[in-house]
């Protein structure tokens, strides 16, 4: 893996957030192998940590920070130590959320409250302490958002999940207009994935009563007769992380096989 070099992200600073596992982690990677250097956030220090280690052991450019996304003195530390580490901030992924079920009837509202601490608090927070590290280098910059289909189309036994990804799409659109109108040349995208193998779908698929159904029945979903990868998602943040995108903002990109063309 190298850190340095001709990639289309050489010199870019990176903020991962969720980058412990799953799609932030092959996101790390793939920021990591196309040139950037990545702060890499996570609830999790002791999986954070190790991913960190093993990266750096590749040659890339990466640090770990420890970082709750739900709280705002967390979020004022991490932008700090991405601060006090590269002097500025070029990329930020939102990518760190929790998956929970459950439909309007049987979630509770502890449940409602927790996941959209994480999962729109969190991009809300994000977007807001990201922005003014961003405006301070002048170049500009990019946030990623990683919402859900879930965002965009409803699933009755996720009304909490659906509503969280929903708030983190039109919270995209939004800080999009502003960053654009303001003139800071820091565009705002989302990222809808459908089920994608990662440890959040393990845990939902082995919490079922009839694990190979459930998991059978997730892969069917998709027109492409499959889950997504990891890294499937990791390419479409890429792009919009690249200058490739640079007159793309306010944008939603399904990473879906099709699921909402259907
Ligand atoms: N896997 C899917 O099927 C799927 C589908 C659509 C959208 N997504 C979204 O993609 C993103 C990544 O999910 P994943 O599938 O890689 O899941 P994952 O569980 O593998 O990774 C999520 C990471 O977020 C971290 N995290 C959780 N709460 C946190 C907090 N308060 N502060 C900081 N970090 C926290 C976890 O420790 C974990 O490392 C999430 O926003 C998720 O909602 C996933």
């Amino acid at each position: 893996m190298s850190g340095a070099g001709s990639g289309r992200l050489t010199g870019k600073i990176a903020l991962v957030t969720g980058a412990a596992s799953g799609i932030g982690l092959a996101t790390t990677r793939m920021f990591v192998s196309q040139g950037a250097a990545v702060v890499m956030s996570d609830i999790n220090a002791e999986a954070g940590e190790a991913a960190a280690q093993s990266l750096r052991s590749d040659g890339g450019a990466v640090i770990f920070v420890a970082h709750d996304v739900t709280s705002e003195p967390s979020w004022i530390a991490a932008i700090e130590a991405v601060r006090a580490a590269h002097g500025r901030l070029d990329i930020l992924v939102n990518n760190a959320g929790v998956g929970t079920g459950g439909s309007i009837e049987d979630a509770t509202l502890e449940e409602w409250r927790q996941i959209h601490a994480v999962n729109a608090d969190g991009p809300f927070l994000g977007c807001k302490h990201g922005i003014a590290l961003m405006k301070q280098s002048g170049d500009g910059g990019s946030i990623v958002n990683i919402a859900s289909v879930a965002g965009i189309i409803g699933a009755p036994q996720l009304a909490a999940y659906c509503a969280s990804k929903g708030s983190v799409r039109l919270l995209t659109k939004s800080v999009a207009l502003h960053c654009a109108r303001k003139g800071y040349g820091i565009r705002c995208n989302s990222v809808h994935p459908s089920y994608t193998d990662t440890p959040m779908v393990d845990g939902m698929v082995d919490q079922h009563r009839a694990p190979d159904r459930y998991r059978l029945a997730l892969e069917g979903a998709s027109p492409m007769g499959r889950l997504g990868r990891a890294d499937d998602i990791a390419g479409a943040i890429f792009y919009l992380a690249s200058d490739d995108a640079k007159f793309t903002t306010g944008a939603e990109i399904v990473v879906d096989g099709g699921l909402t063309a259907t």
